[in-house]
This record gives structure tokens, C-alpha cells and sequence, in this order.
């Protein structure tokens, strides 16, 4: 499935392997102070059948189709929820981030989610941009919610309109 190209170095996002788990580590590990663990990406893949794992892979000519970046978001019935997103530290403010979201937001809207949720550091000041600029706005706090370092989560939502 290629649901969508991107201009600047052609990258397509698809559905992620489990071939891409080791790339996909390498990005989770320097983008969180709390990296998801092997087993628990494993397990979006075979324990959980709420579970969307995409991937946005390089296509450029004579390049490895590496991974420059990922998304892990569940539909719940009428609920998309935004579990996992990371962007290559390398090729960050590219858009890469945006196309994903997008793409969850597709799928979502096209299974019947009516509504978008996620929690986010309260200090992380790109993601909280990201989104609000992807029409989310915060509904609540949730206090001390992350550790390593201690720190509040914002619970971000955006409606699922028809397009
Ligand atoms: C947050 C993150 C996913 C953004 O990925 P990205 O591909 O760089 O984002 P985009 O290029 O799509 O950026 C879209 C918009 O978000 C905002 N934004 C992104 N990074 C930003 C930053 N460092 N500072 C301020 N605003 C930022 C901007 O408004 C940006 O638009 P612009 O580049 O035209 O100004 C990326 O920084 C990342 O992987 N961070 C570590 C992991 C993480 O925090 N994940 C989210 C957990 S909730």
C-alpha cells in the first residue's frame, strides 16, 4: 500500500515490518527520555489488532530504503489515538511528521473515527506546535503522568470532520 508521496527526497508512507524494528529503535531511542522497548513495538504487530504502524521510507535514488520516520496510532471504534510518532533527528522540519499525522488522520476518518486523541510532554514545544497546527487543542492535563523527568501530560483532541 502507497498511500502517499512527498516531494522533497520521495519518500512513500507505508506499512511498517518487523524488518524495519532495528531502524526504527535507533530513531526511538535519541528522539524519547522513555523509549517504547523492542517488545513493545513487537507487540503493535502481533498482540494488538487496534494497532496502525506506518512508516515514511526513503526512496531517493541510491539510497538504502531507510526509515525516516514512524507512527503508531490505534483505532478504538470511533477513537483514533496517537500512540507513537518520531522523526530521524536528521531530517526533522521537512514535513515528515505532518505527512504522517495526515495519514493517520485519513485512515481514521475512512474507518470511522470520529474523534483524534493524544497525550504529549507538556514541555515538548515542536510536537505541541505540530499539532495544534493540525487542528488538536488540549482538553486536559494529567499531572506528573510522565517520569524520567517527572512531568504533566497535555491530552490534545481534534475532531474527524468529513473533508
Ligand atoms: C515532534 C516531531 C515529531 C516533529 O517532526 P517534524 O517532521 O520535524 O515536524 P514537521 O516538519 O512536520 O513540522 C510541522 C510543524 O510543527 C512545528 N514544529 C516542528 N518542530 C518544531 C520545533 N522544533 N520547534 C517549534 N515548532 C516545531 C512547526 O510549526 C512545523 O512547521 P514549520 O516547519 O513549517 O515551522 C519531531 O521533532 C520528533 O520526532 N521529536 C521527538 C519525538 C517526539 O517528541 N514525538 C512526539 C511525541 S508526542
Amino acid at each position: 500500500m502507497r498511500v502517499k508521496t512527498l516531494a522533497a527526497d520521495r519518500p512513500v508512507i507505508e506499512p511498517a515490518t518487523t524488518e524495519d524494528l532495528d531502524q526504527i529503535l535507533c530513531i526511538e531511542q535519541r528522539s524519547f527520555s522513555e523509549p517504547w522497548t523492542r517488545k513493545m513495538f513487537e507487540a503493535e504487530f502481533t498482540g494488538n489488532p487496534f494497532a496502525h504502524f506506518a512508516v515514511a521510507r526513503s526512496t531517493a535514488a541510491g539510497e538504502a530504503r531507510g526509515i525516516m520516520a514512524y507512527i503508531v496510532f490505534w483505532l478504538v471504534f470511533e477513537e483514533l489515538r496517537l500512540m507513537n510518532l518520531a522523526v530521524e533527528p536528521t531530517m526533522r522540519r521537512r514535513g515528515l511528521a505532518t505527512a504522517l499525522v495526515r495519514h493517520a488522520l485519513v485512515v481514521g476518518r475512512e474507518r470511522g473515527a470520529r474523534r483524534a486523541v493524544l497525550e504529549v510532554r507538556a514541555s515538548n514545544e515542536a510536537a505541541r506546535c505540530l499539532y495544534e497546527r493540525m487542528g488538536f487543542a488540549q482538553v486536559a492535563l494529567r499531572a506528573k503522568y510522565y517520569t524520567n523527568p517527572i512531568e504533566d501530560a497535555l491530552l490534545m483532541e481534534s475532531a474527524l470532520l468529513e473533508p
